[in-house]
């Protein structure tokens, strides 16, 4: 079994999902032209400030009944593999061990230059510097237009293929190749089944699609199962 997971499933915990508007300060930007590597090469400051206005956010929030569902679905089921788009880490938080993060982790920071997570000690420069060579750090996610991380996106393209049924959470199913997953897991013969209360482009083709909050069917569908 699969799930994958996209920001719709932290929207009940106070996240705002990706395409939400956005509150504030930073109502006039979008998401879209912050989340690029050409943002940060032309403004750092002010793409590590958003970054840090959303760590705060997901750090405030804790996880709902659906984090806390999939995470007894890893439990449950033998064979289980959680991959998500979300970059706030409360599959972790909800307990799940084992979560493929296919967009990296907003809680952390990356030094560009040596290519590791690093924790950052000096926040007197935005971006603080990297405590080892001192080049400006970096969110640890994924940019548009950046490549996802190899070896995640293998094992979760092998765990779609592999599955008997796929689980599409939250997610609007735009941002490929997350979005790709799965169509790969119906072409092998899974039974696909979604959750979310809008229509996405993967309904039509979901074995079945649950039209509610990921807060109120996935706790309703594991109890059903495991109950
Ligand atoms: P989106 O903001 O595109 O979609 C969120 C989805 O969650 C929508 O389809 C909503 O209908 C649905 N939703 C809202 N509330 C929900 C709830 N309570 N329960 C279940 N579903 C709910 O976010 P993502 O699909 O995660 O990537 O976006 C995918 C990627 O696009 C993000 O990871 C980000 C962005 O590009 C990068 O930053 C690389």
């Amino acid at each position: 079994m699969v799930a994958l997971t996209g920001s719709g499933i932290s929207a009940e915990s106070g996240v705002p999902t990706f395409r939400d508007a956005q509150t504030g300060l930073w109502a006039k930007y979008d998401p879209q032209e912050l989340a690029t590597p050409e943002a940060f090469a032309r403004d750092p400051k002010l793409v590590w400030k958003w970054y840090a206005w959303r760590r705060e956010l997901v750090e405030g929030a804790s996880p709902n009944a659906g984090h806390e569902a999939l995470a007894e679905l890893e439990r449950s089921v033998p064979e289980f593999s959680l991959v998500t788009q979300n970059v706030d880490g409360l599959h972790q938080e909800a307990g799940s061990e084992y979560v493929v993060e296919l967009h990296g982790n907003i809680r952390r920071s990356r030094c560009p230059v040596e290519n590791v997570t690093v924790e950052p000690d000096e926040m007197d420069h935005i971006p603080p510097p990297c405590p080892n060579c001192g080049s400006p750090l970096r969110p640890d996610v994924v940019w548009f237009g950046e490549a996802l991380p190899a070896a995640g996106l293998e094992a979760a393209s092998e765990a779609a293929r592999l599955c008997d049924l796929f689980l599409s959470v939250g997610t609007s199913g735009l941002v490929h190749p997350a979005a790709s997953l799965p169509y790969e897991a119906l072409e092998n013969g899974a039974t696909v089944v979604e959750v979310n209360p809008d229509p996405t482009p993967l309904a039509p083709h979901a074995d079945f699609s649950l039209r509610g909050w990921a807060g109120e069917v996935l706790p309703r569908l594991v109890g059903a199962a495991f109950g």
